[in-house]
């Protein structure tokens, strides 16, 4: 089992929100993958695809829905 990455939910706004929307994308991709190798050779490839760019941007969008609404849209 992994160490504890992930405590909570809560972040202190929308922008934190954000970076930890993009670090469950991230560690998802590294559940999935467990090789640094395999990863650090695939990247090259995502990172110059418009289309695989645009499913990163989506994924870490659903994320965001989900972190937004566990705190309660920042409304405060
Ligand atoms: C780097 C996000 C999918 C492999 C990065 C960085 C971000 C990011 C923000 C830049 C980090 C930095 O420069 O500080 C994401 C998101 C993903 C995703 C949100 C999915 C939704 C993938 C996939 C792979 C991958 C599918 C490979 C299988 C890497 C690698 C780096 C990287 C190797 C370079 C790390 C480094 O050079 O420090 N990614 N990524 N990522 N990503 Fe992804």
């Amino acid at each position: 089992m992994a160490d504890q990455w992930l405590t909570t939910l809560l972040t202190s706004g929308p922008q934190e929100g954000f970076e930890l929307a993009i670090k469950l994308a991230r560690m998802g991709v590294k559940y999935t993958q467990p090789s640094a190798e395999v990863r650090d050779r695939l990247r090259p490839d995502y990172a110059e695809n418009a289309d695989s760019l645009t499913a990163v941007s989506q994924v870490v969008a659903i994320n965001f829905q989900t972190i937004a609404a566990a705190n309660g849209y920042w409304r405060g």
